[in-house]
């Protein structure tokens, strides 16, 4: 079948192994990216175009405390979170209750937190290292519309970033030692999710 059998899927092999794990998660990551958001990406753009990218405060706000859900990992935002949400709400806005899109992903990513190591570590991966690759970018043309360029301390990390970044690498890798064939292939077939999530909570900024 188009699929494959379980067993063809169980053994099947990604590009980057011989790099570490978290090649091929990026691997995976990068084909599911669209070629107008980066390089690398393969995936069709939808086929209905997307709603304008016209950022609304409102809007903006519901992804930021949706973003908030989601804690207990190694790169935390929830600290700058909370200063950029006070900065918000000085400035006059009302802070929006978390809305079904990160309630859903964060009750989705507990549950894996508990049973499913293997696809806890997918969303981890992707989320925290969405938030540094594409979340830049996303957080830097949403500043220059609509914040007057004001920069959140959501996208700033203490320290140096790629080290961070590399020491996780290097963690994940080590843990996705210990990892059968099988155990690897699950945690990447995961990544679509951690996109249909992701994605919704995306386009909170639009709503
Ligand atoms: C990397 C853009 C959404 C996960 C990247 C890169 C770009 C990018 C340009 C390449 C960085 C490099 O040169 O290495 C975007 C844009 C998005 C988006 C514009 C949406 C508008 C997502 C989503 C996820 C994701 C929804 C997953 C939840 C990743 C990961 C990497 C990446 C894991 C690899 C980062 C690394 O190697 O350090 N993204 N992305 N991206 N993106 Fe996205």
């Amino acid at each position: 079948t188009a699929a494959g059998t379980a067993e063809e899927k169980s053994k099947k092999r990604y590009p980057g192994e011989g790099k570490g794990f978290v090649e091929e998660m990026r691997f995976v990551a990068m084909k599911l990216h669209t070629k107008d958001q980066a390089k690398e990406g393969e995936k069709e753009a939808q086929e209905k175009p997307l709603p304008k990218w016209e950022p609304t405060i409102d809007g903006y706000l519901k992804f930021l405390v949706d973003n908030a859900e989601f804690r207990n990992t190694g790169l935390e935002r929830a600290e700058s979170l909370a200063k950029d949400l006070a900065w918000f709400k000085e400035e006059g806005y009302s802070i929006p209750e978390p809305s079904s899109p990160g309630l859903n992903y964060s009750a989705y990513v507990e549950e894996l937190s508990k049973k499913d190591p293997q696809a806890f570590i997918c969303h981890f991966y992707n989320t925290y290292f969405a938030h540094t690759a594409g979340g830049r970018m996303i957080g830097k043309k949403v500043a220059e519309k609509i914040l007057n360029g004001k920069e959140l301390e959501f996208y700033k990390w203490d320290g140096d970033l790629s080290q961070l970044l590399q020491n996780v690498r290097d963690k994940l890798n080590l843990v996705a030692e210990k990892w059968t064939r099988e155990e690897k292939n699950h945690c990447l077939e995961e990544t679509e999710k951690s996109f249909k999530y992701s994605g919704e909570i995306l386009r909170l900024i639009l709503s």
